[in-house]
Parts: C-alpha cells; sequence; structure tokens
C-alpha cells in the first residue's frame, strides 16, 4: 500500500484535530495540527509585543521562535513546544483563540508555517489539518476532507473541551469566538478558507465520532 497525504479542512471547532488524530493513529502516520503552529507563533506574538503592523518585527518574531513537537510518553499525545517549553495548554486558552485569526492572516507568517508543513509532509503518510492544507500546503494531497458542523454543536463541544481543561467559558463568548473566526478565515485574502474542488465533504453535527473517523479512514483506503 502506498503511502498518502491526508488533508483535513474546515471550519473551528468542528472535530477536525481529534478526528485527524485518531484517523493518523488507525494508520500508523504522524499527526500534524497546523493550527497549533499558529496558535504558537500567535503566542509568541503576544508575549514579546511584536506589531504586527511592521513587516520587519514579524520577520524578527518568525526568526527568534522555534516551535517543535514531541510525544508526551505518559499518554502519547502531541504537545507544542515553542523555544522548548511546553506550550500546549497556553496555546488552547481564549486570549490566544482571540487574536489568533489576525496573525494568521499575515503573509510573513503563513509563508514560514507553509514550508515547515511542507518539510513535515514530504515523507508523505501524514495527517494534517486545518484551514489551506487542501487547497495550498498540499494542492496534490490524495485525500481532501472539508469538514463543517452546526454552529450550536460546535460551541457545546469547544465549551466541553476549554471546561475540561479547567477554563469556565460561556457558550455565547465561545460562539462568537468560533463564527468571528470563522468570518475572518474565510474573507482573509491569503488561503482563505474554502472547499478545495476535490474535496469531500464531511458535516459532523449529526455524526458520531467513530463514525466521522471510519469514514476518513475507507476514503483513504480507497486511495492508498
Ligand atoms: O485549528 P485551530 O482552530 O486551532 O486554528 C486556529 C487558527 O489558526 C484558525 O482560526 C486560523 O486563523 C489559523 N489557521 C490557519 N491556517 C491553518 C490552520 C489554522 O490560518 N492551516
Amino acid at each position: 500500500m502506498k503511502k498518502i497525504i491526508i488533508a483535513i479542512d474546515g471550519y473551528s471547532g468542528c472535530g477536525k484535530s481529534t478526528t485527524a488524530k485518531a484517523v493518523a493513529k488507525k494508520l500508523g502516520y504522524t499527526y500534524l495540527d497546523s493550527g497549533s503552529m499558529y496558535r504558537a507563533v500567535t503566542l509568541y506574538f503576544l508575549k514579546n509585543g511584536i506589531n504586527t503592523a511592521i513587516a520587519e518585527e514579524v520577520v524578527v518574531g518568525l526568526n527568534t521562535m522555534e516551535i517543535s513537537f514531541r510525544m508526551d510518553p505518559s499518554d502519547g499525545s502531541q504537545q507544542v513546544y515553542l523555544n522548548g517549553v511546553n506550550v500546549e495548554e497556553e496555546i488552547r486558552g481564549m486570549e490566544v483563540s482571540a487574536r489568533v485569526s489576525e496573525i494568521s492572516k499575515l503573509p510573513e507568517v503563513r509563508s514560514a508555517l507553509v514550508k515547515k508543513q511542507r518539510e513535515l509532509g514530504k515523507e508523505k503518510g501524514i495527517v494534517m489539518d486545518g484551514r489551506d492544507i487542501g487547497t495550498v500546503v498540499f494542492p496534490h494531497a490524495e485525500l481532501k476532507v472539508f469538514m463543517k458542523a452546526n454552529t450550536e454543536i460546535r460551541a457545546l463541544r469547544r465549551q466541553r473541551e476549554l471546561a475540561d481543561k479547567g477554563q469556565q467559558i460561556s457558550l455565547e463568548k465561545v460562539k462568537d469566538n468560533l463564527e468571528s473566526r470563522d468570518a475572518l478565515d474565510s474573507g482573509r485574502k491569503l488561503s482563505p478558507l474554502k472547499k478545495a474542488a476535490d474535496a469531500v465533504e464531511l458535516d459532523t453535527s449529526y455524526l458520531q465520532f467513530d463514525e466521522q473517523v471510519s469514514r476518513i479512514l475507507q476514503l483513504a483506503k480507497e486511495r492508498m
């Protein structure tokens, strides 16, 4: 069986990462959450007071940070490191969520991260999720999936995830953040969130998690 690239794009909070992670595990593939890279850049820029209106400052910021991924040996989960420090929890908080779409539209940020994502996928055998994976990062991916789900359901799921991590956020606030990120991500000039012409659409509103995973696995096997 040949190794393929699986690109999973879609709206915020419709379960792309958990689904992509499970698919990768079943196939013995590498999993990469591209959103975590945009989140790590956002955290770094916020912490270091980078003025994103000045392109030179953005470039210096990007050149002084290093994003890496390491496995947590206790549960096998992927952890994001910023200049050697584990920032997995911090990048998932509302502070970063509120600013990430603004920072991810910067051309310098996108080109640096897309380059890194392509390098990580060059051996294939990877499942990558994000917003522009099937359209820009890997336009020749063998399988492209575009996920969407009803906004109320997405907000409820995300609120539960945050609560599990100890952050109690109102449903309204979570919903507003998802909607504003979707609008910014879909409306930006550079690599907007959109379904690739050859992507398979998957509405996860009323799908069980296992069903989502097995549908993608089936599609993947047809392409191997
Ligand atoms: O996937 P996640 O919701 O963690 O992504 C956070 C943000 O990162 C998105 O709202 C979007 O602004 C940005 N992003 C992006 N391109 C990607 C992945 C994420 O612009 N491939």
